[in-house]
């Protein structure tokens, strides 16, 4: 089996080197833990140092605070923007009946991307209203689609868990790595995410937390789930550095 090293020091270690090709993976954690710097370094060092080229989709931030978010840690996104090794897709959340799909799966193919970031289902959630999907002739017959569309209706008020479902379904169609950014519940109940759907969807689970032990905060991370490997368990230290992330052993 293929595995894609994300290269984020300290991580691909726990989960027997990297994520498995074409899978998906859910990042989870509170508003401000490091979903996107996460991402962001995904995605540059699989263009800088492993040749893969990447696409970002993002619902809420613009390409361009992105960018400056990312130069702090000296990821240079315009650089490999230019070569055609990273590019961003900005999703609207306003344009009735957008076939988010289909506008994922051009920019794929425009930029040959081998990874794939969505930031975030949790914004896609509460915009499901506005998405449609592209319907299939035949059920997992992979990429045929159909011309038609569907718009996902509220029966019973489920439309984003059924629409998130589907669409990580979809973006697997791909045959790239992704990785979905959700924002984590604050009071843990028995599910990680709002949607309640995704942390079954995806073939794995990073959960970064900042939790507080004695008078410290510490921002942790944790491998919960990945298919097809042997796990390093536990809470990890995640420091955000200069140079981008580092887990290490838990300490505080
Ligand atoms: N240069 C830096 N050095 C160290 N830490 C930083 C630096 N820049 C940002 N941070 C930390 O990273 C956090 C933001 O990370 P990020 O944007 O990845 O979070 P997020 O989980 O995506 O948040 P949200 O859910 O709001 O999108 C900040 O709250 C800050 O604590
Ligand atoms: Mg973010």
């Amino acid at each position: 089996m293929k595995r894609v090293r994300t290269g984020i020091k300290g991580f691909d270690d726990l989960i027997q080197g990297g994520i498995p090709e074409n899978f998906s993976v859910l990042v989870c954690g509170a508003p401000g833990s490091g979903k996107t710097i996460f991402a962001l370094e995904y995605l540059y060092k699989g263009a800088k140092d492993f040749g893969e080229s990447g696409l970002y989709v993002t619902i809420e931030e613009s390409p361009d605070k992105l960018r400056d978010q990312a130069v702090q840690f000296g990821f240079n996104f315009p650089a490999l923007e230019k070569m055609g090794k990273i590019a961003f897709l900005k999703i609207p959340i306003d344009v009735h009946s957008f076939d988010l799909v289909r506008a994922v799966e051009a920019a794929v193919q425009r930029t040959r991307a081998k990874r794939v970031v969505i930031d975030s289902l949790s914004i896609l959630d509460i915009n499901s209203g506005m998405y449609s999907i592209p319907v299939k002739v035949m059920p997992d017959k992979d990429r045929f689609y159909s011309n038609d569309t569907m718009q996902l209706r509220d029966t019973k008020g489920d439309v984003g868990k059924q629409f998130v479902y589907l669409f990580i379904n979809r973006m697997l169609d791909l045959g790239t790595t992704n990785l979905f950014i959700t924002d984590s519940l604050q009071n843990e109940g028995p599910y990680l995410t709002r949607d309640t759907v995704s942390e079954f969807a995806c073939d794995g689970i990073v959960k970064i937390e900042m939790k507080e032990f004695g008078k410290t905060m510490v921002r942790t991370l944790e491998v919960k789930k990945m298919r097809n490997t042997k796990i390093e368990p536990g809470l990890k230290t995640m420091k955000i550095e200069q140079q981008g992330i580092e887990v290490t052993e838990f300490s505080y």
